[in-house]
Formats: structure tokens, C-alpha cells, sequence
């Protein structure tokens, strides 16, 4: 595996890799690898002929300082898993080699509503930092596919918005969730949890299978209010637990009856004695 940490190396090797016809398959990552991240490097081995991963994680994507600095951080590790699962080059950027000019942003990407619903509202400015790494690696490597996990629900939309919006070639390639045995969603932020929590933070999963198993039994509202009911009661502090569905547009709709497009519950919620927030999300029907 090549590993560059500095832009000129990684476009050199990546332009004579696109010179010899060669299909270049992108998972960008904030590092702390799981088996998440790796079935995205495996989704990509499968649907390109080179896979480029990217590890750097993105201070101007943190709404929350605290957030930032607890971010865990597990780069030897990560370097060797991604050797094993034969992923061809890592890129390993510092905050300079991303952000020269500092870490003002150049441009403002209009999301539209997207990014003032769910994530977008309890996190302000969280997407516009999103979109601005995505653009600045998607410039670098210039591949033809992006591998993304659908445990990202929103970020996923407005990824697809950010490639309309600059009218990219890219393909965006969205990957299923994978969940611990015993329902958790993988998640970097999971390492942050005691066993304590992290059997506290299974209450998650739980709330949203029961969305799941009781849909069309109950109204939306009522399914979406006893899923927060049961996450508070184990002390979680939930910014949202909200039924949606995705418009022909690309933008989140709030339905208030099963239609028969495909309907999420989505959730985020902060397990109250690590106080890490962590977020999920189900198709229901
Ligand atoms: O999902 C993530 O890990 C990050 O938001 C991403 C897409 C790598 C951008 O920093």
C-alpha cells in the first residue's frame, strides 16, 4: 500500500494510475477504522480497479470543540487494517496540507433546506464543513466512484447535492450499515463508550427496531414518540428520533402516514453518561 501525506505525491501517483486507464474507487474517512469503513474499502476493491482511502479528520466539520479533540485517533492501527484489506493507496494529510490558507471557508454551498433539517439543525455549519473536505479530496483524487455508509444518512444527501451542485463525474456508490451482533451500528465514536455505555447505547438500535416491528400498527407520530420515550427513559438526550422519507429532489420529507416509498426512522441521540452523540437509522417498512 502507498501512503502519501502530501497532495503533489498522491495526484503524481494517481494521474499515472489514471493514465494507464486504471478505474479509481474514494472512501473518505475520519480514521478510527471499523469493519464499517472496511466494507467500504471492499464495496470499492470489488467496483474499481485502484482504491484510494482518505484518513484525516476535518476540524471544520466540528460544531462542538470538545467533539474534536475526543476524537479517537488510532492511525497505526488503521494503516495496518487497511494493508490487510488491500487497499492501494491511503492519503494522510495534516490540517496544512488540507486547509493552507487556513481554515476560513472560500465558498458557501447551498444545500437548500437539506441542511437545515435533523443533523443540519442540531449541528450548524457541520455540513458546510463536510462539503468543503469532500470538494477539496474529490478535487485530489478524482475518482470515479465514492463509497459512502448509509449510517450517514443525511451526510449521504448532501454529498449527492454537493456532486450536482459542482457537477461532478463521480458516482456515488452508498453502502448498508453494518451493525455490531447485537444491533449496534459500527461507529469510530463507539470506541469513546465503557461496556457500561455501550450496553446503554444499544437502547439506539432497540428503539428503531421496535419502530420497525410495529409499523403500520401505530400512527408515525405515535411509533416516533414512544421510540424517544424509550431512549430517554435510559437517560439519553435526544436531539431528534423523526420518521422521514427522500424526495425525487434529494430533500428529507416529514410523512405522517406509510406511503409506499421507502420510509427511515433516523436518530440521534447523546448516551448521557459518556455524553457521546451518536446517530442511526432503519428502513422501517
Ligand atoms: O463520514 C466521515 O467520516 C466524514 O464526514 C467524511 C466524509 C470523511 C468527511 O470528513
Amino acid at each position: 500500500m502507498y501512503l502519501f501525506k502530501r497532495r503533489d505525491d498522491l495526484e503524481r501517483h494517481l494521474s499515472s494510475a489514471r493514465k494507464e486507464g486504471k478505474r479509481i474507487g474514494f472512501v473518505p474517512t475520519m480514521g478510527a477504522l471499523h469493519q464499517g469503513h472496511l466494507s467500504l474499502i471492499a464495496a470499492a476493491k470489488e467496483n474499481s480497479d485502484l482504491v484510494v482511502c482518505s484518513i484525516f479528520v476535518n476540524p471544520t466539520q466540528f460544531n462542538d470543540p470538545a467533539d474534536f479533540e475526543k476524537y479517537p485517533i488510532t492511525i497505526d492501527q488503521d494503516v495496518q487494517l487497511l494493508a490487510a484489506a488491500g487497499n492501494d493507496v491511503l492519503f494522510l494529510p495534516t490540517v496544512q496540507e488540507m486547509y493552507p490558507n487556513g481554515l476560513t471557508p472560500d465558498m458557501h454551498y447551498d444545500f437548500g433546506e437539506l441542511e437545515s433539517v435533523l443533523e443540519g439543525a442540531h449541528r450548524p455549519g457541520h455540513f458546510q464543513g463536510v462539503g468543503q473536505v469532500v470538494h477539496k479530496l474529490l478535487g485530489l483524487v478524482n475518482p470515479d466512484k465514492l463509497f459512502m455508509g448509509q449510517k450517514d444518512f443525511q451526510q449521504c444527501l448532501i454529498i449527492n447535492r454537493l456532486i450536482k451542485l459542482l457537477d461532478l463525474k463521480v458516482e456515488l456508490v452508498i453502502c448498508p450499515t453494518l451493525r455490531e451482533t447485537d444491533g449496534l451500528a459500527m461507529s469510530s465514536r463507539n470506541l469513546r463508550l465503557n461496556p457500561t455505555e455501550r450496553q446503554n447505547a444499544l437502547h439506539i438500535s432497540r428503539a428503531l427496531t421496535y419502530i420497525k416491528d410495529h409499523i403500520g400498527s401505530s400512527p408515525l407520530n405515535e411509533l416516533s414518540q414512544k421510540g424517544m420515550s424509550q431512549l430517554k427513559d435510559h437517560g439519553f438526550d435526544v436531539d431528534y428520533l423523526e420518521m422521514v422519507s427522500i424526495l425525487p429532489d434529494g430533500n428529507i420529507a416529514f410523512p405522517s402516514v406509510t406511503g409506499e416509498e421507502p420510509l427511515y426512522a433516523v436518530v440521534a441521540a447523546r448516551e448521557n453518561s459518556s455524553g457521546v452523540r451518536l446517530i442511526d437509522n432503519m428502513q422501517v417498512n
